[in-house]
């Protein structure tokens, strides 16, 4: 079973600390919502799926510590708090997804006592991280389809394991794809700046055993020419209702190569990454982080001190480049519009 990076007991939140594997697996415990927002801010947890379903264990201990017992004065308390947790990071639609869920179902509960609210919301949350692996498990069945026997896939970032509850999106699908016995190995960006291929997605699919190259972004090019690429899969931080999504930075630059080289270029998402409130891609808020992510490679400086420097943290891969987006309802192609709306349609 693939490692799942958000652990939940009595009240205490584990997460692995992402930001030192692959060389040290440190787990931290978290009790309340200001360590949670503080971990997703600084990368303790990150992938989209991920950080929604920490936000999730964060907007539960937010409640559980507001003294109210009136609903509309802890409401407007609970507010504040997943506001403070929507605000850690921008792009990926998931932090605000889980968020809204909490509030909601506070919401539909409010005729009960304050302190039965909060109870339910403890289970509210459980429940976000335990759907989170059945959804990505729903994705890699209907997404193996598209991986032929025999298949070099190359793929972006970590969209695996360590960026969800568990199993991962794209690499959900290249799981289910070994596990319906296809013999499939994967090419891994080291995915400059913050090295989530090299330290993450190299990691864990060494750890389960599915082979896995590693190369630097600039390598992808050239190896798509040679032919020793078949496909591209990818995971989203956000998808707009025309198809555009939003990935890692270099996602946008792997899918102008695959369309050059005839590639099929994959997007794998659950349907909390679909924000079908924006029409497209130019509407999603991209990221800029610290530019010390740049001019560093881990504590090592590569760069003059003082250099101007820019950090965009995801780009848009506009709909036209992709082949396919697969989520747990079904796989979208072509017109994503109408593709999108109907798989929509069918989330309870
Ligand atoms: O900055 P990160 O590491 O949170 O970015 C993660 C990605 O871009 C992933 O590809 C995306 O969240 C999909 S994760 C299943």
């Amino acid at each position: 079973m693939a490692i799942k990076p958000i652990e939940y007991r009595d009240g205490v939140c584990r997460m692995i600390d992402q930001r030192l594997l692959p060389t040290e697996e440190v787990w931290r415990d978290y009790f309340d919502y200001q360590g949670v927002a503080e971990a997703i801010r600084t990368m303790v947890v990150r992938g989209a799926p991920a950080i929604g379903v920490a936000a999730a264990f964060g907007a539960w201990f937010g409640a559980r510590d507001i003294d109210e017992e009136d609903f509309d004065r802890f409401f407007a308390r609970f507010e504040k708090v997943c506001a403070t947790l929507a605000a850690t990071r921008p792009t990926a639609v998931n932090l605000s997804w889980a968020l809204e869920r909490m509030k909601n179902f506070a919401k539909a509960n409010s005729s009960y006592p304050v302190a039965d609210i909060k109870i339910v919301l403890e289970y509210e949350a459980m429940a976000i991280a335990d759907e989170d692996i059945r959804v990505n498990m729903a994705m890699g069945r209907h997404g193996q389809e598209l991986i032929p026997d025999g298949a070099r896939v190359l793929t972006h970032c970590n969209a695996g394991a360590l960026a969800t509850g568990g199993f991962g999106t794209a690499l959900g699908v290249l799981r289910a794809a070994q596990l319906a016995g296809k013999n499939i190995s994967v090419l891994a960006d080291e995915t400059r700046p913050f090295l989530q291929g090299a330290r993450l997605t190299a990691w864990e699919l060494q750890k389960d055993n599915i082979p896995v190259t590693l190369i630097c972004d600039n390598m992808a090019g050239y190896l798509m020419s040679k032919g020793e690429i078949d496909c591209v899969i990818v995971g989203a931080d956000r998808i707009a209702a025309n198809g555009d999504t939003a990935n890692k930075i270099g996602t946008y630059t792997v899918a102008v190569l695959a369309k050059e080289h005839g590639l099929p270029f994959y997007v794998a998402a659950p349907t909390s990454t679909i924000d079908m409130s924006l029409a497209d891609g130019s509407l999603i808020p991209i990221e800029e982080r610290d530019a010390r992510e740049v001019t560093h490679c881990g504590d090592k400086q590569i760069a003059p001190s003082g250099v101007a420097v820019r950090n965009p943290s995801f780009d848009v891969t506009p709909a036209r480049l992709i082949s396919a987006i697969i989520t747990e309802w079904g796989i979208a192609r072509g017109d994503y519009g109408e593709g999108l709306k109907t798989l929509m349609s069918r989330v309870r």
